[in-house]
């Protein structure tokens, strides 16, 4: 992706599966029901949302989509190009993304699991940009909020798979806001989450993975929402339930 100051999102508008190509849908990643299923999938030009229970896919096509946009499978910017594992499946060899008029400025592919592989790289690539202190030297959610607020830039695209995996509620509404300041200088993210309180931002499109496929959702439709609302409106009457044999 070339630089360009003058980056507006969306960069990707939709995803397109190449099915005809594919040789079978029997096997993994393509037996998982919300690729079997997929064959256009439009993206909102400021935020898009892959939620969905543990297993429906999600980090799947995350992970292809971020390959596609040529970001590295471990996550990290296109400079970065360091791999631990070479596991990512071939999905993206059969995805087109349909692009946007202008490119990104800036792109980074985070996986919660492979931050500290990320903060390795940065290390060894000596980038400037990620705030005083070395990654390393703090904690799990202070250098995912450094890597956001320093390492973010105006027209990037960001594809971040459970970014909440490392944040207090606190920093989780302070990455909302991070995110809002971001967007209003022409950014794009692709989220994958369980955080009811991410999902709240309104300017989004809420996609849900399932059996049934993806389908679009009201944000006070999602499970995330009702569980969480449910429970914290009475734990009690819910712990009871849980805990009664
Ligand atoms: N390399 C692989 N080979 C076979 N199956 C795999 C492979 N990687 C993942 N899977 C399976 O594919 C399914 C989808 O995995 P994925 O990581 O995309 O789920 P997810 O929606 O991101 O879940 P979570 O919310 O727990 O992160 C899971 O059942 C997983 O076990
Ligand atoms: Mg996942």
């Amino acid at each position: 992706m070339k630089k360009n100051r003058d980056a507006r999102g969306p960069f990707v508008h939709e995803l397109i599966l190449n099915r005809d190509r594919v040789s079978s849908f029997d096997t993994y990643p393509y037996s998982l029901p919300p690729i079997r299923s997929l064959s256009r999938l439009k993206l909102h030009p400021q935020v898009t949302f892959f939620i969905g229970e543990n297993g429906s896919g999600k980090s799947t096509l995350l992970e292809a989509v971020a390959v596609a946009a040529k970001l590295n499978a471990e996550g990290g910017s296109q400079n970065f190009n360091f791999a631990t594992r070479a596991s990512h499946s071939d999905l993206s060899e059969y995805l087109t993304l349909v692009r946007g008029a202008s490119r990104p400025s800036d792109s980074f592919f985070l996986r919660a699991e492979s931050f500290f592989n990320v903060a390795t790289a940065v290390e060894g690539y000596a980038v400037s940009g990620y705030g005083e202190r070395s990654l390393h030297e703090q904690s799990h959610g202070e250098s995912f909020m450094a890597l956001a607020l320093h390492r973010f830039r105006q027209g990037g695209l960001y594809i971040l798979d459970e970014p909440e995996a490392a944040l207090s509620p606190q920093r989780q509404l302070a990455l909302i806001s991070r995110m809002h300041q971001l967007i209003l200088q022409g950014c794009q993210f692709i989220i994958a989450t369980h955080s009811p309180i991410l999902m709240a931002y309104p300017n989004a499109s809420i996609l849900e993975f399932s059996a049934n496929g993806i389908q679009p959702m009201e944000y006070r439709n999602t499970e995330h929402y009702q569980v969480t609302k449910t429970f914290l409106d009475d734990p009690e009457r819910m712990l009871a339930l849980l805990m009664s044999s």
